[in-house]
């Protein structure tokens, strides 16, 4: 339906059907019974003022190349400092056509072949993989678990332990991805004292920062104070909190111009504009979203509270620490004592992304933003497969 929206319309419990849209998600298992529960987007439509501003750009028949319209623009730093108390700069704005080949290229920015990149681990796969491509070693600093408050924490110790004067780059998903947490201010204030006392680039992607599933509040990295600002890039992107990832939209906000600067340097000529649709997408999102993204979070948190449910009330031996933000539930299945948890779930239907893939061997990372009937059935087979197990 095109046209205005209310909130009584917005529907996260009809299934659409995603086959015939060359949909990541749902090709991996293309003819079989598998109900994919991986890759980080959701089976639910985009809010309806994103969808009516992408039929009007549509209607209006010309695509050509795209500068990122003042309008954008000017919804990203409206929406940066209304939401995260981030006064933003349009200088500092650097828009990509997603996030991982900017964290690619920042690997390339930022240090040269033999240097270092430090992140904490367990953590999107992509932070393990982007350094080793730039021929620069990967320094991992698991997060520490401590099951009596049930969460993760970072080991600073083990960071000081592993910093070399090769590190350049320290990487951080704030929030986490994929243990769901949300850094406190002291804890991300200490990451960003971190980065200044071995001279690195901080690079706090916050692509997530919209999900938070409680009352806990984001700390944009953006916020700190001037010393650790200078030193960072903070990665950000409409399209988890709206379903927009093949829109391709992205941006990076880089107060510091000499840091802006280097970064610029590598991506000329190698990354494209964003397109004309991730721009009209981005703004609307931020301009018009927000009553939608409120009713995402219940649905959200009604999804997440049946997980909790289950894995922790029926599944002996399972378990999962409450999460502050994300659609992504990092299972701890380690007492089956299987190499590869997830590729046996398969069997019975059920499409989970391996924990091992994000430095979590024995863990499953289930993304729960999928209408509720959907994961009710995905919750069962994962019941069934536990008990064959
Ligand atoms: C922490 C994090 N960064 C980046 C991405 C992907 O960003 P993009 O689709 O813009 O490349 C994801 C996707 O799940 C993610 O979890």
């Amino acid at each position: 339906m095109i046209g205005g929206t209310t909130h009584s319309e917005i529907d996260f419990e009809s299934q659409i059907d995603r086959a015939q849209t060359g949909s990541l998600k749902w090709d991996k298992y293309k003819g079989k019974d598998i109900i994919p529960f991986w890759v980080a987007d959701m089976d639910l439509p985009s809010p309806q003022p994103v969808l009516d501003a992408l039929h009007r750009r549509v209607d209006h028949r010309v695509f050509g190349y795209t500068l990122a319209p003042e309008s954008a623009t000017e919804a990203v730093t409206e929406y940066l400092a209304n939401t995260h108390s981030f006064e933003v700069d349009p200088e500092w704005i650097v828009w990509t056509p997603g996030l991982v080949p900017a964290l690619a290229l920042a690997c390339r920015a930022y240090g040269v072949k033999g240097d270092a990149v430090m992140t904490l681990t367990p953590v999107y796969y992509p932070f393990l993989t982007v350094p080793g491509f730039a021929d620069q070693e990967l320094q991992s600093v698991p997060l520490v678990e401590d099951s009596v408050n049930r969460t993760w924490e970072i080991d600073f110790d083990e960071m000081e332990r592993k910093v070399t004067n090769r590190t350049r780059l320290l990487i951080i998903s704030n929030p986490h991805n994929p243990v769901g947490k949300v850094f406190s201010r002291e804890e991300v204030e200490k990451l960003g004292q971190f980065a200044v006392k071995h001279d690195l680039i901080l690079c706090s992607d916050e692509i997530h920062c919209d999900l938070i599933l409680n009352d806990k509040a984001h700390i944009c990295a953006g916020t700190l104070s001037q010393e650790i600002v200078d030193r960072t890039i903070i990665m950000m992107s409409p399209s988890k909190t709206y379903n927009l990832a093949g829109l391709a939209c992205a941006y990076l906000v880089i107060p510091n111009a000499k840091v802006r600067h280097q970064f610029q340097k590598v991506v000329r000529g190698i990354i494209t504009e964003v397109n004309c649709m991730g721009y009209t997408a981005c703004e609307a999102a931020y301009r018009h979203g927000e009553p939608w993204r409120v009713e995402l979070i219940k649905h959200l948190n009604e999804n997440l509270q049946l997980i909790y449910e289950t894995v922790n009330d029926k599944w002996a031996g399972a378990k999962i620490y409450p999460m502050d933000a994300t659609y992504l539930a990092w299972i701890d299945m380690r007492h089956l004592g299987l190499k590869n948890p997830a590729s046996k779930f398969e069997k019975f239907g059920i499409g989970l992304s391996e924990g091992s893939q994000f430095g979590g061997e024995g863990f499953v990372r289930l993304n729960f933003g999928c209408p509720g009937s959907v994961m009710d059935e995905g919750l069962n087979r994962m019941s069934k497969a536990l008990a064959e197990f």
